[in-house]
């Protein structure tokens, strides 16, 4: 017999069951809860609510715990590649060398896009951002390429997982050559996924691009890190859209569209844009940190803070450590690591920061590991998008296969005007206009920075 909660409501109890997790929280269970009491919950941001049963990966956000498959980070980030851990994200389990060998065959396979949509790029405009442009070049894709049937085969599925997976890190290039005005350079049979992506990045006909081992590993272990992270923002998008059975390709842009976002994966670019503000203030970091602790100021320490961990994020760690020896190793110096430095060491040294658990979050290294790689800074979050891509798909894959899924439909606290009657147009008068702000928001509101309004319900 399960675990039950018992909630009394009204004097009245009803029992719910429990779900037992694996690891980490385990869940009440209130699929039945409105048609059994009437009520429902109220969780603004889901921090406190499961939209869904995942084996793909864990958080641990008090510990700073990641694994993907129940494979520490710290041991893929160590050991793994980027194609590998994309593999084991969307089929569960680490390949064999021939499941390998298949895998990175057919990413080869897949690696041209069709050259009908190089006119697309052409027709932006300059200085359009690469995020909108991935966005809907993406969804473009299911222009030209069959969506999955719903009972395919197998082998049906997997190429278009690979095809996809291979296709974005090629528009992603192309987007920033056509940008630039540079010829496009074509995916290379010899090189590996992350060699590939920098050769078509920079190779040019005059100045043949060397690629330097230090920085494919680099790109690889930044895009393992970026892999998947549970239900965030962006996930929680791609399943979302997902749930209505749109195609794979409109449901990964959504993804895209969400992670552009400053507080999800923008924030990449949002904190190297933040150290750049600081160095050309003269390096002060006081004047940043002061503005972060003024509530009433909507300044955001860019790479700090996360909905989940409350201690330091495990990717921040590993980047941080990749930065050092990448910059050592290559005798690169770049004045903003300097900055990144102390900024940390005053937060991490404030208590308004530790009580809060604000710490640093992968986005606050990666930029500068980004900026030592050459990648142009607003192609910062295409990176993170790039590294997202196999988790978005073993998210939408699981979704699919989910017997309990539903199409996505929350409900709401309605708190506007009771029934009243239509007025004509003549017996309309601003001023007979009643006190429309309804109770919920009438009381206390605590302005938070990340929000317009949090409403403390007035009982
Ligand atoms: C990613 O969800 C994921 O897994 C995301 C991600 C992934 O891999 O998919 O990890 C990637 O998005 C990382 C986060 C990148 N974003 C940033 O670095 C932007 C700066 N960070 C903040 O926007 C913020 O920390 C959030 C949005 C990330 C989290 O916001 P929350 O959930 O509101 O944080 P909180 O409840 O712990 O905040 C406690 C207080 C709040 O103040 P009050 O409203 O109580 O007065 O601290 C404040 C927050 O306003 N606060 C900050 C802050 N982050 C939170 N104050 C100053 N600077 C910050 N960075």
């Amino acid at each position: 017999m399960g675990k039950k909660a018992r909630l009394i409501i009204n004097g009245k109890s009803y029992e719910l069951p429990i779900i037992t997790a694996t690891d980490g929280n385990d869940a009440i269970d209130i699929s039945r809860l409105r048609e059994e009491t009437g009520l429902i919950t109220y969780d603004p941001g889901f921090g406190n609510s499961g939209s869904c049963i995942s084996s793909i990966s864990f958080m641990d956000g008090e510990k700073g715990v990641l694994r993907y498959r129940g494979i520490p980070i710290e041991q893929l980030a160590e050991q793994s590649s980027f194609v590998e851990t994309s593999y084991l994200l969307i089929n569960g389990e680490l390949p064999t060398s021939e499941e390998l060998s298949r895998f990175s065959l057919l990413l080869n396979d897949h690696s041209l896009v069709h050259e009908d949509m190089r006119h697309f790029f052409e027709r932006f405009p300059r200085g359009a951002h690469p995020m909108g442009m991935l966005a809907s070049m993406v969804n473009a894709l299911r222009a030209f390429y069959p969506e999955i049937p719903e009972r395919s085969e197998e082998d049906e599925i997997n190429k278009t997982f690979a095809r996809l997976l291979s296709k974005l890190r090629t528009l992603a290039a192309m987007s920033y050559r056509i940008s630039m005005g540079f010829p496009v350079v074509y995916p290379s049979y010899f090189l590996s996924y992350c060699a590939n992506f920098l050769n078509m990045m920079f190779d040019s006909t005059v100045r043949p691009y060397v690629i330097d081992d230090d920085m494919v590993q680099a790109l690889n272990l930044f895009w393992i890190l970026h892999a998947d992270h549970e239900q965030n923002c962006s996930t929680s998008a791609v399943r979302l859209v997902g749930s209505a059975r749109v195609n794979l390709y409109a449901a990964i842009s959504a993804g895209i569209s969400a992670l552009w976002g400053p507080l999800h994966g923008g924030a990449n670019q949002a904190v190297v844009e933040m150290l750049q503000a600081i160095h050309d203030n003269g390096g002060n970091v006081a004047p940043f940190i002061a503005r972060a602790k003024d509530r009433t100021d909507p300044f955001l320490l860019m790479g700090f803070g996360h909905s989940v961990y409350k201690n330091y994020d495990p990717r921040g760690r590993i980047m941080k450590d990749m930065c050092h020896k990448f910059l050592a190793g290559h005798n690169v110096y770049d004045p903003l690591l300097d900055i990144a430095k102390r900024l940390e060491e005053t937060v991490l040294s404030d208590p308004f920061f530790i009580d809060n658990g604000l710490y640093p979050n992968v986005d606050f290294y990666s930029g500068i590991v980004l900026r030592a790689l050459g990648i142009p800074l607003d192609m910062f979050t295409v990176m993170f998008a790039i590294g997202r891509l196999p988790g978005w798909i073993a998210q939408w894959k699981e979704s699919r296969e989910d017997e309990r899924g539903k199409l996505h439909r929350p409900r709401q606290v309605y708190c506007g005007y009771e029934e009243r009657d239509y007025l004509p147009l003549g017996m309309r008068h601003a001023a007979d206009r009643g006190d429309n702000s309804d109770a919920l928001f009438r009381g206390k509101v605590r302005v938070r920075r990340t929000n317009a309004h949090s409403a403390v319900a007035i009982s």
